[in-house]
């Protein structure tokens, strides 16, 4: 009997076959009005080293996207593997979870959190509407100076779980 090698492309499969695909963990900040805010992103990748561009994409119902895309600017936050309780709070809709993490301070006043792997602040490329998400591009104006960078092992998602580079 000849065996199929192919599956229906519907959400729930397609959701299923990309979490075969292991990546880091990012919190993307902004400050809006003073406050700070942000998801917990997996998509995002580096596009080009000159000019430096970095990309992520976006659900069209984040909550937090609209309010960071008025002020043009975002930081991307590079999550260590001590870091998963912030990957989980990020990844509510909601005002309380900027509480839950501790801010660095940095002289822009771009929202930065503290004891992650790296940060890059960006500005505000260019956005493109795909399907049900925006793709964002970002253009890195500062990162994370070689002495801030912690030592440590990156959080990452593999089959809709955190994991570690151990286990
Ligand atoms: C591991 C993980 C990865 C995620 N990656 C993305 C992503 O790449 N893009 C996105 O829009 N949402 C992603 N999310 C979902 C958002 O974090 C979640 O919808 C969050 O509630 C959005 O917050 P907001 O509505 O306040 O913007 C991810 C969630 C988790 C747990």
């Amino acid at each position: 009997m000849e065996q199929s090698y192919l599956s229906p492309i519907d959400s729930r499969s397609l959701r299923y076959a990309l979490g075969r695909f292991a990546s880091g963990i990012t919190i993307i900040t902004g400050v809006v009005d003073t406050v700070p805010t942000g998801f917990t992103c997996q998509s995002f990748y580096s596009v080009s080293l000159a000019p430096p561009l970095v990309s992520f994409c976006v659900m069209k119902t984040s909550k937090s996207w609209p309010g960071i895309r008025s002020t043009r600017r975002f930081t991307v936050n590079v999550l260590s593997e001590e870091q998963q309780a912030i990957s989980d709070a990020f990844a509510k809709s909601g005002s309380e979870k900027s509480k839950q993490v501790d801010w660095a301070v940095f002289p822009g006043g771009q929202a930065i959190i503290a004891n992650t792997l790296m940060w890059l602040d960006c500005s505000l490329h260019s956005e493109h509407e795909f399907g049900d998400h925006f793709l964002v591009i970002g253009q890195v104006e500062n990162m994370s100076p070689v002495d801030w960078n912690n030592q440590g092992n990156p959080l990452i998602y593999f089959r809709g779980r955190y994991c570690n580079l151990q286990s």
